[in-house]
């Protein structure tokens, strides 16, 4: 008897809305109808708004449905499921959906392909092809790969990857590290967590590459504990690529020893940051250090580590499998590469979308997002996670380049989009900006600790009618000096929400 393979993801968002129950079911119908079946919890394919959406292999091609509840099971297998047939549930072959097909997926290539799990799967979709190739041409090769790449941090700073690495490269120590970060704190973002979740072996992959150019032989990943599902699958991909030997000591006989650890962190926004990051991988509180000494030459243990973001360093197999220049030809000005931006938020079809930087806003949350949810007008997208400025819809058209977001008093971030409707009470906003950086502050400097706390105060002042003018110069002297003042960007852009609310959604202060 043919065995027919049905994928249902093992993701977050998926299995948030059911998709272990659909799982469940299809083997309980499967069963009891006789016939065989080889279920695969594949991750997602980042269209969060399809989940839970189930593939059959049918001939070599992968037909879809979207939004399947355990409810639909035995009338999808009634109307022929496992040969693809006909339901209302059938969005149909997997590569024809215009919202996947239409991306520019470099990283998440993966994601939804395969078994997370399986080396084999791994491999065969040229996982560790680009370690192969890093062990074939030396660290430098690797090294001008990267800088030529142009490949810009995706955690929220966009430095120079390549000249981080250069630095930890050249910096003589008998111990290096690469430290990952996986905090994802930002509020509406994820694409780590799916990268993690549905292709945990490219992340690995790309730190064993980062080690290798930088001649470091330990890795830590630093997960945030609100992803227990992520930190399973995450393990399980550790244990079974040490138990292929790629990862440990003399990895595929090439001399290179390299293995990773995965840490937990306990909550705090702030960890996220890279110096509060390392300090609670010491075991310590997270409190930020104060920078210079750069973590590429003193960090971990005070030992040169490579800091760098799930995303960055996922990024990187596919540079080297493609060459740096092909990377660096997608993208505008210097803002090279993909992003997988996340749109979440009041928003019909919220997922991850990949695309090329230059796209712009506009064309993310109509073509791809749909508008939003509740049918009604944008009014304010908050780009960047929680330090992000809110962009009124007349700024939709500013394309996503990371200078063009400063200039506008914005930033890209980490790819987060969360878009608001109309109904939205912005000053309520510009107030939690401040609670919320008041609540995350490490306490190390006094703008940011006092500073978040007196801005609350200051904007229940402004809500509540009280002086309105002298407070309206007071909050934006606060957010000087915080801008100015603090010792990291908790304090120093908790200012960008604020100020870009002023500007373009000041009455939303009068009609508290
Ligand atoms: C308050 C704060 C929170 C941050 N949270 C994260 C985070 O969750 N994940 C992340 O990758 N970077 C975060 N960053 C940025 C890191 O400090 C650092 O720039 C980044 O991990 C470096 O990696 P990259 O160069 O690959 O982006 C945060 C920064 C600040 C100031
Ligand atoms: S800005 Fe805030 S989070 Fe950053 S060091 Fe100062 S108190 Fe800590």
């Amino acid at each position: 008897m043919d065995t027919t393979r049905i994928y249902v993801p093992r993701e977050t968002s998926a299995v948030s809305v059911g998709a272990d129950d659909v799982a469940v079911e299809i083997a309980r119908v499967a069963k009891q109808s006789g016939i065989a079946i080889e279920l695969v919890r594949n991750g997602s394919w980042g269209a969060s708004w399809l989940e839970p959406m189930v593939e059959v292999e049918v001939d070599g091609v992968r037909i879809a449905y979207g939004n399947v509840g355990p409810g639909d099971i035995a009338g999808m297998f009634d109307s022929g499921f496992v040969e693809g047939g006909e339901h209302e549930k059938r969005l149909g072959p997997i590569q024809e959906i215009p919202y996947l097909i239409q991306q520019d997926r470099w990283t998440l290539f993966r994601c939804g392909l395969i078994d997370p799990l399986s080396v084999e799967n791994f491999r065969a979709a040229q996982g560790f092809n680009a370690l192969e190739k890093a062990f074939a041409e030396g660290p430098d090769a690797v090294l001008s790969a990267v800088v030529e790449s142009g490949l810009r941090g995706r955690g929220g700073a966009g430095f120079p990857t390549g000249i981080k690495w250069r630095t930890v490269a050249e910096t003589d120590a008998d111990q290096k590290y690469i430290a990952c970060n996986a905090d994802e704190g930002d509020s509406g973002t994820f694409s780590d967590r799916l990268l993690m979740e549905g292709d945990p072996m490219c992340l690995i992959e790309g730190m064993a590459i980062a080690g290798f150019a930088t001649g470091a032989s330990k890795g830590y990943i630093y997960l945030r504990s609100e992803y227990p599902l992520t930190q399973r699958i995450l393990s399980r991909a550790i244990d079974a690529a040490r138990d292929a030997g790629w990862l440990g000591d003399d990895i595929q006989g090439s001399g290179f020893s390299f293995d990773i650890d995965l840490h937990l962190g306990a909550g705090s926004y702030v960890c996220g940051e890279e110096t509060a990051m390392l300090e609670s991988l010491e075991g310590k509180r997270g409190i930020v250090r104060a920078k210079p000494p750069l973590p590429a030459i003193d960090g971990l243990f005070g030992k040169p580590t490579v800091v760098n973001n799930v995303i960055t360093l996922a990024s990187v197999p596919n540079i080297i499998n493609l060459g740096g220049d092909r990377y660096a030809s997608f993208g505008i000005n210097r803002s090279k590469g993909t992003l997988p931006f996340q749109l979440s938020g009041n928003i019909k079809r919220g997922g991850v979308v990949e695309k090329a930087f230059g796209i712009t806003l506009r064309e993310l949350i109509e073509e791809y997002g749909g508008g939003t949810a509740s049918g009604r007008p944008v009014k304010a997208v908050q780009v960047g996670g929680p330090l992000g400025a809110l962009l009124a819809e007349v700024q939709l058209d500013v394309e996503m380049d990371i200078e063009a977001f400063a200039e506008i008093g914005a930033m890209i971030g980490h790819g987060g989009i969360v878009v608001f409707d109309d109904t939205a009470h912005m000053a309520q906003q510009a107030r939690f900006a401040m609670e919320f950086c008041a609540i995350e502050s490490c306490g190390k400097c006094t703008p940011c600790r006092i500073g978040s706390t007196r801005g609350v105060e200051v904007i229940d002042r402004i809500i509540a009618g009280e002086d309105r003018d002298a407070n309206f110069a007071l909050l934006t002297e606060l957010c000087d000096t915080m801008e100015d003042a603090s010792l990291c960007a908790m304090g120093g852009m908790t200012p960008y929400p604020v100020r870009s609310i002023l500007k373009h959604f000041a009455e939303d202060f009068a009609s508290q």
